[in-house]
């Protein structure tokens, strides 16, 4: 029995890692959603939490900023000074009119037509990391593929040099997850320095990269009673977009893979049937849910399913258990690629909802492409490890091994070498 099947709901604790190491912790979603939707969570050192698991209560709190503010921290567990150190100026923790004003800068480059610009530059980024990992008897599906597809995606976007792509990738790793606080300050202050380098040589020569698009979109005359964006708001918001792009793509894609693999007659309906590829993005996201909690503070006295809730009060939304909420999705527990229609959270609700959502839905849904068209069968080798974490949850490694199809349908035109190895044309 899993632990979420019993016990008093007061002795779960969603703030300890291990709960998130296998999915006990959507068995203990799940009571808290049906017993206590708007739970009071206490800490050992600290003044406690509320815990907001239904679907609609996730909404209003998503869709409520001025009550619910993002700028005190958005999830559990950051340092307050970490937090005040970007607040009014990265994105996600930034409260309006602010965030309106930032989310215009950043949101310049993630525009429907400049998306539409990307969708080549994807498909043969995800057409070439899908070669290495059919080359191979059996690989890490995520250090092979998930992993730096979102990181080459983004490098390219932002006119990266190929050879920077890894370390900005393993830069921006270390400067959210390493338990090394020196080495996480160190990775942060080299992205830093790396950004100012590339903000003043793209000043010099613009592009139609992502960066260049930002400094334009910077220097769009502000009005009479504002400042111009400075190049310290420009490089926190490029950091706040390679962490918002890194781990949340690279868990969607391979717990996609994951889920997959263990519903055979799912993958094989994909295969067969090309129009599963769009709802099929969307039912991988909400039955992953990478994005497993973000946290509010309430700004004024507001009650929440007949919950006070006092001015200073932290609130955590859980996607996860929103996205499983039978009262929205028919057999929630049940992973369905053709499920329509598909309300999930999993980019959030409201003014806060993912700017990315756009470019990670084209990776997913290039990645499900390339999949149903060139892998035959997917075979887990080994048990999956996934990441222990309340914040951002997925496979932290996956041994699998892809055979190719018999006779590929490559999207990108590719055909097979002499040497079994796929290529462009
Ligand atoms: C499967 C992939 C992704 C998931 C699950 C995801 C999830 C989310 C969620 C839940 C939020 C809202 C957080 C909140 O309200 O506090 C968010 C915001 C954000 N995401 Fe994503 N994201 C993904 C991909 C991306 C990508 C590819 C980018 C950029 C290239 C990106 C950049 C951002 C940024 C900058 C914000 C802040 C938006 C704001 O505060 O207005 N994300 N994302």
């Amino acid at each position: 029995m899993h632990a979420g099947d019993s016990g008093q709901l007061e002795n779960f604790d969603l703030a300890d890692p291990a709960l998130f190491a296998d999915d006990r912790y959507l068995d203990v979603l799940a009571r808290l959603r049906s017993e206590d939707p708007v739970h009071f969570h206490a800490e050992a050192d600290g003044p406690g939490f509320w815990v907001v698991t239904g679907h609609a209560d996730v909404a209003h709190v998503y869709a409520n900023d001025e009550l619910f503010s993002s700028r005190l921290g958005m999830r559990l567990g950051t340092h307050p000074d970490a937090v005040k150190a970007v607040a009014d100026s990265m994105l996600i923790v930034t409260d309006s009119p602010k965030h309106v004003r930032v989310r215009r800068l950043v949101g310049s480059a993630f525009t429907p037509p400049v998306m539409r610009t990307l969708e080549n530059s994807v498909k043969g980024v995800v057409h070439e990391l899908m070669n290495d990992v059919l080359d191979t008897p059996s690989c890490d599906f995520v250090s092979a593929f998930a992993r730096p597809l979102p990181t080459h995606v983004i490098c390219s976007f932002m006119g990266l040099p190929r050879a920077d792509w890894d370390l900005i990738g393993q830069l921006t790793t270390d400067g959210i997850d390493s338990d090394n606080e020196e080495v996480r300050r160190e990775a942060n202050s080299e992205l830093f320095l790396y950004f100012s380098e590339i903000i003043e040589e793209r000043r010099d020569s613009p592009g139609t990269d992502l960066i260049s698009m930002m400094i334009r979109a910077a220097s769009d005359a502000p009005d009479a009673d504002r400042s111009p964006f400075s190049d310290v708001d420009l490089i926190v918001n490029l950091a706040g977009i390679l962490i918002g792009a890194n781990e949340t793509t690279r868990y969607a894609v391979a717990g996609g893979l994951v889920a997959l693999a263990e519903h055979p007659q799912q993958w094989l309906k994909l295969q067969s049937e090309p129009d599963l590829v769009a709802p099929a993005v969307d039912e991988i996201l909400r039955w992953v849910s990478p994005a497993v909690h973000a946290m509010r503070t309430v700004t004024a006295e507001t009650t929440l399913h007949g919950r006070r809730l006092a001015p200073g009060d932290r609130v955590t939304v859980w996607t996860a258990a929103a996205n499983r909420d039978p009262d929205v999705f028919p057999n929630p527990d049940e992973f369905n690629l053709a499920r329509m229609p598909n309300r999930h959270m999993s980019f959030g609700y409201g003014r806060h909802v993912c700017v990315g959502a756009r470019l990670a839905r084209m990776e997913i849904s290039a990645f499900l492409e390339e999949l149903r068209t060139r892998a035959g069968s997917i075979h887990l080798a080994e048990s999956v490890e996934w990441s222990p974490s309340n914040f951002t949850r997925g496979p932290l490694r996956v041994v699998a091994r892809l055979r190719p199809a018999a006779s590929p349908m490559c999207p990108l035109n590719s055909r097979q070498n002499e040497e079994g190895r796929y290529a462009h044309q």
